[in-house]
């Protein structure tokens, strides 16, 4: 479901004499859970291996809240939240026509965001899925706090209780806690999957049922990936040996991740936290941006194409079937002289600047471009795309030496802000 082509990358020759022995033996670390982070590698099997059972339950939970909310407000950050949000987005699109409404929250302290959302909230029927692996993450923590307590003064306690959720940690935590102390109804985030590779456990699953998504198509194109990368030679690690050449021996710094679909915003913000938190520490890394074209060759497309070489490449992701299409019309003026664009529907027309943009920079910018050819844009591609980005990571990290797991740098921020909030031990 993922085809890519390197012929515009300037390294296609190095990726195919890259030492195969490194990457089978990154394999095996991977496959036979051996490598440094090993504890966190529970997703590798868990499109195969998860709790059906607490699936099913999840389920029947979500149809019945469906028939009491319009609008379901997802609490969390980072790892918690970009994979819901990001799936939801590619597959339903920006104007979803679903019943449920996912609005996200607690991923930010923005008190004019918070507040927005509480107005919002005034004259809707909702509910709170509140997700937190530690329970104690301060965003989702303060606007739990916030909308828990505008449920209840407007629902009062009984109905609050049925419409609130929580997906954390299987028996420690605050946010266990305090559901079991609440009476909340509980998903399990499985100790052995980190944030950023959660999004097929209920972190993923739970909003995207309550929101219609197909979620057995989602497991389905995540299995079929499983399957296509279970052997050393596959898609998603000549992928990663293409970024490791590029960074380690061509001396390139940033990645951008380019999708010609608005839908496809939040699948790039969820690839560079992917990315981003695995492999930038210990003062190795790319720097994973993005960018959605054409809306963006009217800003930083310039940059790419005439900006500071040798810092920048960029990998390019092709939708072949869109969800919908539709023509240019006609006028009998012709004024703004498009009538000759009236033969070709929109998606032929993106598809045709996407040829064009790549030879531009690729060829004449000489910034080097990867290809990745998705099928289209519904349950089962997220699916396989996630997992394909997942497994190629952990080869990129592992590549790189260090831990992809972890994310010991975040905790710096924190410390600083706990000390200056005065948060007692701090
Ligand atoms: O990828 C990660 O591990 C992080 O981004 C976490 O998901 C994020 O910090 C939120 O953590 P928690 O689920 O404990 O609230």
């Amino acid at each position: 479901m993922i085809k890519v082509d390197f012929s515009n990358s300037q390294i296609e020759q190095e990726i195919k004499k890259f030492d195969k022995n490194k990457v089978k033996a990154v394999h095996q670390m991977i496959e036979q859970k051996t490598g440094v982070g090993n504890d966190f590698l529970g997703w590798v099997d868990y499109p195969e291996d998860f709790d059906k059972t607490e699936y099913l339950k999840m389920k029947k939970v979500a149809q019945n809240l469906q028939k009491e909310i319009d609008v379901l407000l997802v609490v969390s950050i980072g790892g918690s939240y970009l994979g819901a949000r990001a799936a939801n987005e590619m597959i339903n699109g920006l104007f979803p026509t679903n019943k449920v409404k996912l609005i996200f929250v607690g991923n930010t302290i923005s008190s004019t965001y918070t507040q927005q959302v509480f107005e919002y909230l005034k004259d809707k029927e909702f509910g709170i899925v509140n997700i937190s692996k530690s329970g104690t993450t301060t965003e989702p923590g303060i606007a739990f706090r916030v909308y828990e307590k505008q449920l209840i003064d407007l629902k009062g306690k009984e109905i609050a209780k049925k419409r609130i959720i929580a997906v954390t940690d299987k028996a420690k935590g605050a946010l266990k806690q305090l559901a079991t102390a609440e009476g909340y109804e509980t998903f399990t985030i499985p100790d052995d999957i980190g944030g950023r590779f959660s999004v097929f456990s209920p972190v993923g699953l739970f909003p995207l049922l309550v929101c219609g998504i197909d979620t057995d198509a989602m497991f389905a194109g995540a299995k079929q990936a499983m399957k296509d990368l279970k052997n050393e030679q596959n898609s998603a690690y000549d992928y990663a040996v293409a970024r490791y050449i590029l960074n380690t021996q061509k001396g390139y710094k940033c990645e951008t991740l380019v999708a010609y679909e608005l839908q496809m915003q939040m699948f790039t913000e969820w690839w560079k936290q992917l990315f981003g938190e695995s492999e930038g520490k210990d003062g190795v890394g790319l720097f994973p941006t993005s960018c959605i074209f054409s809306t963006d060759l009217h800003s930083l497309g310039q940059f790419i194409q005439e900006g500071t070489k040798n810092v920048l490449f960029e990998t390019i992701i092709d939708i072949k079937k869109p969800n919908l299409d539709l023509n240019v019309p006609k006028t009998q003026a012709d004024l703004d002289g498009l009538n000759y664009l009236t033969t070709k529907t929109f998606h032929q027309i993106n598809q045709t600047a996407l040829l064009g943009v790549i030879d531009a920079h690729a060829n004449e910018g000489k910034v080097p471009n990867i290809i990745l050819e998705f099928d289209k844009m519904d349950a089962e591609m997220f699916g396989y795309a996630a997992y394909w980005f997942m497994k190629a990571c952990a080869m990129s990290g592992y590549l790189l030496g260090i831990n992809p797991f972890n994310q010991p740098g975040v905790e710096v921020y924190k410390t600083n802000m706990f000390k200056l909030l005065k948060k007692p031990g701090f």
